[in-house]
């Protein structure tokens, strides 16, 4: 809160050490302002940038976090490193909204480090549309302890997702060289054969795993589960089957409720 009792988000910013940190120190050398209350770090490439980072700073109690990169092309790296930053982030944002957390909370831009007045734009559109969403879990309506649990669940599935992307949700090389990149990378990750492929390798072993998690603490009914996760049950029990299927799960029949195994 500020001093006039007005909600300040914790924002928390990773940028690039050659183009968008250039640009934010222009913004502070030429006297443009931007909301205090976002904290930057600097990194060499936004390719450092890891999923793990982005939810290590939700778990943290951020309310939003902001990636910036040099423009697509300009990257000062021969791997032309923020390419796999926004092929992260939109992953980052599919499963952020699979855990049920407001994908707008993670922003991504590229400034250069001539454009001290666009950094500026950019911290005065995201910290306004943050402090709209509120502190986190609030408009996801979500408490504390459900928070927690969904966003270490989902980070314990992180090297899982690191190893699925490398071989299956990493966007063909070939689009780096369209006229406009970062349509096409929309249109690919986007698209309907990608958004099942997601759901089929990742969102599925996502409610698999909270479902373990919660049954490590005992056993519990499908009506339970279903309530905890606010999951149709319908929808838990076909996880439950799969989840016995592959041995994670059993039922016990004298207790009626479902144990971790
Ligand atoms: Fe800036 Fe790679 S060096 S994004």
């Amino acid at each position: 809160m500020s001093a006039g009792g007005e909600y300040n988000p914790k924002l928390l910013g990773i940028i690039c050490n050659w183009c968008c940190y250039g640009g934010a120190d222009l913004c502070g050398v030429s006297r443009l302002q931007y909301p205090p209350h976002i904290r930057l770090i600097r990194v060499m490439c936004s390719a450092r940038v890891d999923l793990a980072h982005i939810f290590r700073a939700f778990s943290h109690g951020l309310d939003g976090v902001f990636i910036g990169g040099c423009h697509l092309n300009d990257c000062h790296y021969i791997t032309n490193g923020n390419f796999n930053a926004l092929g992260m982030v939109k992953i980052c944002k599919k499963l952020l909204e699979r855990t049920g957390i407001n994908p707008a909370r993670l922003r991504l831009e590229w400034v250069s480090a001539g454009e001290g007045i666009r950094f500026a734009n950019i911290m005065n559109d995201f910290a306004p549309a943050i402090r709209k969403l509120g502190p986190l879990g609030s408009s996801e309506g979500m408490d504390e302890k459900t928070l927690l649990f969904k966003l270490q669940t989902a980070s314990k599935l992180i090297p899982f997702i690191k190893l699925v992307e490398r071989e299956r949700l990493r966007a063909p090389l070939k689009l780096r060289a369209c006229s406009e990149p970062e349509k096409e990378y929309n249109k690919f990750f986007n698209s309907e054969e990608m958004n099942k492929l997601f759901d089929d390798t990742i969102a599925d072993k996502l409610v698999i795993n909270q479902i373990t998690s919660l049954l490590r603490d005992g056993p519990l009914a499908t009506g339970e589960i279903s309530e905890a996760l606010s999951l149709g049950p319908s929808e838990v029990s076909r996880q439950l089957k799969v989840s016995s299927r592959h041995g994670f799960v059993r039922y016990d029949a004298g207790l009626n409720r479902f144990m971790a195994v």
